[in-house]
């Protein structure tokens, strides 16, 4: 065999290793600074890459490779986002973490839904009775998506795992310290901040929603359309009552910090799963 040849296959050989080394990245993303600020303050060996004028921040956290970035407040702006995002790091999974208003009557402020599927409760037909919601086509292959997008599995494991070893920041809820409970459930997702009591309990009836925000089903159609495994964690920082405005801006550093938390078990876990 020549030399050559012998030199080729140790070079291919060494590129794939190193690849498959590299190859696993977990991209996290928030809507704003708050809900991003305390993952950027745990991790290591931070870069960062702009990308048509975004910040991605890559580095490490427990380990894990990890890109994160925010993506703006809304749908779209979340959705152009990921896609760039998916375009340039190609990553294994996205974890979505961040904060939002309670629609499960149960709930209390703090508390963090781990969305099983989230929903965009503003799309569809407008009539005079209301909107009928129905799946958009993927324009990738003209295949209608799902109403409900569904969490990937793996994720929603690892972050039953990661609950089991958490400890989360207690939260003042009137004269009490409360321990944040954590649920799984249904996030509906819409571009309107919503702080009226008649919507909640629409989104309560109509959807079974448990809490509501701006981003997450649109994060999660990008990675459905894209076949990337996406989790959305959320925690309460209002009700998205007449008082959402004033509880979002006393409690978001601590929900959003607490979302971070359990994103951060998460990851935990994942690496441990690595082979
Ligand atoms: N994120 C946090 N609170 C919210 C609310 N009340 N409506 C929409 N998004 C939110």
């Amino acid at each position: 065999m020549k030399l050559s040849f012998v030199l080729f296959l140790l070079l291919t050989c060494f590129a794939h290793c190193y690849s498959f080394g590299q190859s696993v990245l977990t991209a996290i993303i928030g809507a704003v600074d708050k809900e991003v600020f305390f993952l950027q303050e745990k991790m290591t060996e931070k870069k960062v890459q702009k990308i048509q004028g975004l910040t991605f921040v890559i580095g490490k956290l427990h380990n894990r490779r990890v890109v994160l970035t925010k993506t703006g407040v809304g749908k779209v702006n979340a959705a152009m986002t990921v896609t760039i995002l998916l375009a340039h790091f190609k990553p294994t999974e996205i974890i979505f973490t961040g904060i939002a208003g309670a629609i499960n009557p149960k709930l209390k402020l703090g508390d963090i839904v781990i969305a099983r599927q989230t929903v965009q409760y503003d799309f569809g037909t407008l009539t005079d009775t209301g909107l009928e919601n129905w799946g958009m086509k993927n324009p990738i292959n003209d295949i209608t998506n799902p109403i409900f997008y569904p969490a990937d599995t793996v994720l929603i494991q690892a972050a039953q795992e990661a609950v089991k070893k958490l400890s989360l920041t207690k939260i003042r809820v009137g004269k009490v310290m409360k321990t944040p409970n954590i649920i799984h459930g249904t996030v509906a997702t819409g571009d309107m901040f919503v702080s009226s009591p008649k919507k909640v309990k629409e989104l309560r009836e109509k959807y079974k929603a448990d809490a509501v925000e701006m981003e997450g089903a649109a994060v999660a159609q990008v990675c459905w359309q894209h076949a990337t495994p996406c989790l959305v964690i959320r925690s309460l920082s209002d009700a998205a009552d007449e008082n959402a405005k004033k509880h979002y801006d006393t409690f978001i550093d601590v929900a959003a910090a607490n979302s971070a938390q359990l994103v951060i078990a998460l990851i935990d876990d994942l690496q441990q799963r690595k082979p």
